[in-house]
């Protein structure tokens, strides 16, 4: 059974592609590393011992797209593939629509061409927006508040619709909280662009000397300490949430949506004293104004992944630091560090 992986050699889409691989599945990947490296695919292969047919496609690129259904026998597609970062969407909304949605419609339409007609789709808690009341459940209404969560929530009815007009599709939504953490092995991790956005990395590349000092965004929340709350969820833990709904998909009819969290938030501090436990190195900080769109408090009820995929996360936060920390003190460059790297495979 062939699994494609769209998005692969990103964050969660390669710790994904371990665990498919580890319970033997076949799997055929696409990226067009405009945001990830192929290395990363690379240490997929060294940790399982595993090979897999690596296609350097754009999902704009329809042709090429149709070629590797033509050349494999394609069972279902877990969908990674897309731009993600909040405050870069405000700035260039076109270029996220067109890589977001067109690319998922070229996905679609040449899945439906192939009676290909099973997938797991990577969505975000971002499409709730502000909620009301916590924890979220799949049932609160869905707000978005910047263009990339627009393109999520896109999707995700752009999946509705096609299930509505073909009930021969199977369709699973998965909406992730906040992916922290590494594969034990410390050979693939979380490798982001530039100056990280997201709290775990910036924590990270200061503990290894990169960074001088974390700015925290406001401590005037309604919470125990005043800093924002969220939901981490140990990657790994993420990565068999999709071999979950991979199996519910190959199984049943329908679409659903799904939180992947762990259903318990933390505040910043919380993270930044759980790291300095971890690591054993001191995070600097300081308070800054709160970050425009940022959200409170946000955690999952994650119950109902619970009950219809048999899936819970068990790792917890002290894992979820200590891995985090074992990748980046372990390739303080992220995947550019390929002195480190086995000769190729
Ligand atoms: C977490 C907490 C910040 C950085 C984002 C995306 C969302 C999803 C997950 C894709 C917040 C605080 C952060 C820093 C800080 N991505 N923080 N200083 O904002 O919950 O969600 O990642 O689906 O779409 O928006 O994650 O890691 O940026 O922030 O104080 O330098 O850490 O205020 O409370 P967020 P985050």
């Amino acid at each position: 059974m062939t699994i494609l992986v769209t998005g692969a050699a990103g964050y969660i889409g390669s710790h994904t592609c371990v665990e498919l691989l580890n319970t033997g599945y076949d799997i055929v990947v696409i990226d067009n590393f405009s945001n990830s490296k192929p290395e990363s695919l690379k240490r997929v292969k060294e940790i399982t011992g595993k090979e897999f047919k690596v296609y350097t496609v754009n999902l704009l690129n329809r042709k090429k797209l149709e070629k590797i259904f033509e050349e494999n026998r394609i069972e279902a597609v877990i969908h990674f593939a897309g731009l993600k970062a909040v405050g870069e969407s405000t700035k260039i909304p076109i270029k996220y629509y067109h890589n977001n949605i067109t690319g998922t419609l070229n996905l679609c339409e040449v899945m439906s061409k192939y009676k290909v007609k099973k997938m797991v789709f990577s969505s975000s808690a971002t499409v709730y927006g502000i909620p009301k009341t916590v924890p979220i459940s799949e049932d609160f209404p869905l707000n978005v508040t910047n263009p990339y969560g627009r393109t999520k929530l896109m999707i995700e009815d752009i999946m509705r619709d096609i299930y509505k007009s073909d009930n021969d599709w199977s369709i699973a939504l998965l909406r992730y909280f906040n992916p922290i953490g590494a594969h034990w092995s410390a050979r693939i991790g979380e490798d982001p662009n530039g100056v990280p956005n997201n709290l775990m990395p910036y924590i990270t590349q200061i503990a290894v000397g990169k960074l001088k000092e974390l700015k925290i965004f406001g401590d005037d929340y309604p919470t125990t300490d005043g800093t924002g709350i969220r939901d981490y969820i140990h990657v790994v833990d993420l990565a068999l949430g999709h071999l979950k709904a991979l199996e519910k998909v190959l199984s049943t009819m329908g679409v659903d949506a799904y939180n992947l969290g762990t259903g318990r938030g933390y505040t910043v501090l919380e993270m930044v004293r759980a790291f300095e436990k971890a690591s054993g190195k001191k995070i600097p900080y300081t308070v800054v104004n709160r970050r425009p769109g940022d959200v409170a408090i946000c955690f999952a009820d994650p119950s109902k992944a619970k009950q219809d995929l048999g899936w819970v996360a068990s790792r917890g936060i002290e894992e979820m630091c200590l891995d985090s920390w074992r990748w980046q003190s372990n390739n303080p460059d992220g995947y550019e560090d390929s002195s480190k790297v086995i000769a190729t495979l």
